[in-house]
C-alpha cells in the first residue's frame, strides 16, 4: 500500500461528500469517514471538485443515487441555499448551507433521513433536500472550548467582514456580545453588517474600526483570509491596536498551526486557538445531523490533526 487506505465498499455502502472548487485542500473525508467507521456504520465519504455551474445538477444526482447527505465549502454555500427544498432555520438565519440532509417520505407522509430506506422495504413516496448551517454554531463551540471563553457581554474585535466574517458577526452578535469592533479592508462591508446587526440584535453596540488603543478586549478574531499563504501581511494593523491589550486571540485559518497573527498575538500575552475546532465542529454537527447519533468527536479530532499536520 502506498499511504493510500482501502474502504471496504459494498453494494450497501451509502454515500456522504464534499463539494467545493477546488477540493484538494479539504480535510472533510479524513475526519469524518473514521468517525463513520467507528459508529459502526457502512458509510463512505467522499470528495468532489464541482464547477458551481453544475451545483444544481449535482445535488439532483446524489439524492437521485441515494447518497446520505453532503457537505458545501467554498464557492457554494450561498448557491446551495438557493437550490435546496427546504431550509432548516440555521440556514434561514445565517442565509447560507454548508450540510444538507436527503430525506425521503414515509407512509405516514413523515420526512426522515433517505438512509433509513434501506431499498428492502418501504419506498419513500417523494424525497427532498434539506439544507443546514452548521458553520456557525462551530465558531461559537470552538471559542468557547478551546479558549474557555462564553462570549455573552464581551467586547470582541473581529477582522475581516467577508463571507465568513460576516456569518461570525452575526454568530458573536446572537450570542449577546456587548460590543463588535468590525474592521475589513472594505469598509462598506463594515457598514452594511453593522446596520444589519442593527436590525436583527439592537442590544449590540457595533463600531467600525478599532477600539481606542487603550480598550481592553476579550478577543480578536481574524476571520480574513490573511496567513494563509506566506507572506501575506498581518491581518491587522498594529500601530492601531496592541494585542497585549486583548485576553484571547482566534483565528479561523488553521494551516500554518500558528499563524503570525496567532503568534504575535501569543507573544503579547493573549491565549490562542486557531480555526481548527471551527472545521472539526461543522463536521461533527453534520454527522449528527445525517446519522441522528452521538459522535465520536475525538476520533474526528485526531484524525484532522493527523491529516493537516502530519506533513508540516
Ligand atoms: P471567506 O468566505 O473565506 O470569508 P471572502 O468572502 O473572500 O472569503 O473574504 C475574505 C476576507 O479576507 C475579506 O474580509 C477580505 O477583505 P475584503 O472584504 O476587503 O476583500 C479579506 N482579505 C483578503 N485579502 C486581503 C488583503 N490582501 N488585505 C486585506 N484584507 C484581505
Amino acid at each position: 500500500m502506498t499511504g493510500i487506505e482501502f474502504n471496504r465498499i459494498g453494494a450497501g455502502t451509502r454515500y456522504c461528500a464534499v463539494l467545493g472548487h477546488p477540493i484538494r485542500h479539504s480535510g472533510s473525508p479524513a475526519m469524518h469517514n473514521p468517525a463513520m467507521a467507528a459508529m459502526g456504520l457502512d458509510w463512505n465519504y467522499l470528495a468532489f471538485d464541482v464547477h458551481p455551474d453544475d451545483l444544481r445538477a449535482v445535488l439532483a444526482g446524489a439524492l437521485s443515487m441515494g447518497f446520505i447527505g453532503l457537505n458545501l465549502t467554498v464557492p457554494h454555500k450561498l448557491l446551495a441555499h438557493g437550490l435546496v427544498d427546504h431550509l432548516d432555520r440555521s440556514a434561514r438565519q445565517w442565509g447560507a448551507v454548508n450540510t444538507i440532509r436527503f430525506e425521503g417520505m414515509d407512509s405516514a407522509g413523515n420526512w426522515k433521513p433517505v438512509w433509513q430506506f434501506d431499498g428492502t422495504g418501504e419506498a419513500p413516496s417523494a424525497r427532498r433536500m434539506h439544507g443546514f448551517n452548521t458553520d456557525a454554531d462551530a465558531v461559537v463551540r470552538a471559542i468557547r472550548e478551546e479558549l474557555d471563553l462564553d462570549l455573552e457581554g464581551r467586547s470582541v474585535l473581529l477582522l475581516g467582514a467577508g463571507g465568513a466574517g460576516r456569518v461570525a458577526a452575526l454568530r458573536l452578535a446572537a450570542e449577546k456580545v456587548a460590543r463588535l469592533y468590525l474592521v475589513n479592508r472594505t469598509l462598506s462591508k463594515c457598514e452594511s453588517l453593522r446596520s444589519e446587526i442593527a436590525g436583527l440584535f439592537p442590544g449590540v453596540e457595533v463600531h467600525v474600526g478599532y477600539p481606542e488603543k487603550s480598550t481592553r478586549l476579550d478577543l480578536i478574531v481574524n476571520a480574513t483570509s490573511l496567513g494563509l499563504r506566506e507572506g501575506d501581511p498581518l491581518p491587522f494593523d498594529a500601530s492601531q491596536y496592541d494585542p497585549g491589550n486583548a485576553a484571547n486571540a482566534y483565528d479561523m485559518i488553521y494551516q500554518p498551526v500558528r499563524t503570525p497573527f496567532l503568534r504575535i498575538a501569543s507573544d503579547a500575552g493573549c491565549r490562542t486557538a486557531n480555526g481548527l475546532g471551527m472545521l472539526l465542529y461543522q463536521g461533527v454537527a453534520a454527522l449528527e445531523i445525517w446519522s441522528g447519533m452521538q459522535v465520536p468527536d475525538d476520533i474526528m479530532r485526531r484524525a484532522l490533526e493527523d491529516h493537516i499536520y502530519r506533513a508540516s
